[in-house]
């Protein structure tokens, strides 16, 4: 059997705002996950980090070196020295044609300011960035989780979706609490043979992932979560996404930010994407 586009129900399709609206304004800021909403997206999507003194804060780098004014390691850093560090300017000059310049002098969010500033309002799609370098990640992630009563046993309670590359992150986190939809993240590249393999233990080429594979993945996760191409080689086919689909899982391929890669993944049945560009994907998915 096919599956169609999701529009519905338990596979409604979901437009996940990669670092916020990051396209347009800084990753990891205010100002990009304002925009997830305003472009009608349905999840913004967050890194994180650990720092020195056990706060968790929104980054995708384990080093503030790409994405502000300072250089070093996260978890070398207090949040205090965090927040000194302007998250904003690299922005406006790598990407001119976007600056403004309220981004500047943007700074690093914790997750609980997130939090306190979205609540309920918004759904939040949280990556455990480098899970073994920061022990106790998971536990401060669902204390916080609680406290802004973000977990539930339905889709109308539940704010979160948690995703990983590492499956013990994942696995830990479904031991501490089951009602929480995990994303196994699955990242393809190239072998010494030229041939695409995944690097998480998995064995496989992403168009012959193993039936057995996928099931051992449905037991702990709802979905997958993978690039769908390198150096401009798409290397999914539907017939991949069909067979992910057919164990029950959903597929959110990333980083989608081409309207054409848009159609062809929606017309393959992914049930989701990371982008970069909310408002694009929104109007794509709506004509389709
Ligand atoms: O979380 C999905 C996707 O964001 C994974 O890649 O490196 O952008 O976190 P990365
Ligand atoms: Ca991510």
């Amino acid at each position: 059997t096919g599956y169609a586009s999701a529009k519905e129900g338990h596979d409604k399709f979901l437009i996940i705002g990669h670092r916020g609206v990051s396209g347009l304004a800084p990753e990891h800021t205010f100002p990009s996950y304002d925009l997830v909403k305003k472009q009608k997206g349905d999840y913004i999507e967050i890194d994180i980090q650990m720092t020195k003194d056990g706060k968790l804060v929104a980054m995708h780098d384990t080093s503030v070196d790409r994405t502000t004014n300072g250089t070093g390691e996260v978890r070398d850093k207090t949040l205090e020295e965090i927040k000194q560090l302007d998250a904003g300017s690299w922005f406006n000059k790598k990407y001119p044609e976007y600056a403004k310049p309220e981004y500047n002098g943007l700074k690093v969010p914790t997750l609980e300011e997130i939090f306190q500033r979205y609540g309920r309002d918004a759904h939040y799609y949280i990556e455990t960035k480098s899970p073994d370098v920061y022990p106790g990640m998971e536990e401060k992630l669902l204390n916080l989780l609680k406290k802004y009563k973000l977990t539930g046993q339905n889709e109308e309670s539940s704010h979160v979706i948690i995703q990983s590359f590492s499956k013990d992150s994942l696995v830990k986190v479904h031991k501490l609490d089951p009602s929480i939809p995990l994303v196994q993240l699955l990242w393809y590249e190239k072998n010494a043979n030229g041939q695409y393999a995944e690097d998480t233990g998995l064995t496989s080429t992403p168009s012959d992932l193993k039936d057995s594979e996928l099931e051992e993945i449905s037991q702990y996760a709802e979905g997958i979560g993978m690039n769908y191409s390198d150096d401009g080689q798409v290397f999914l086919d539907k017939s991949f996404v069909q067979k992910a689909r057919n164990h029950g899982l959903w597929v959110h391929p990333y980083t989608v930010n081409s309207e054409q890669d848009m159609k062809m993944l929606l017309d393959w049945g992914a049930t989701g994407m990371f982008t970069n560009f909310s408002g694009k994907l929104y109007s794509i998915y709506k004509q389709y």
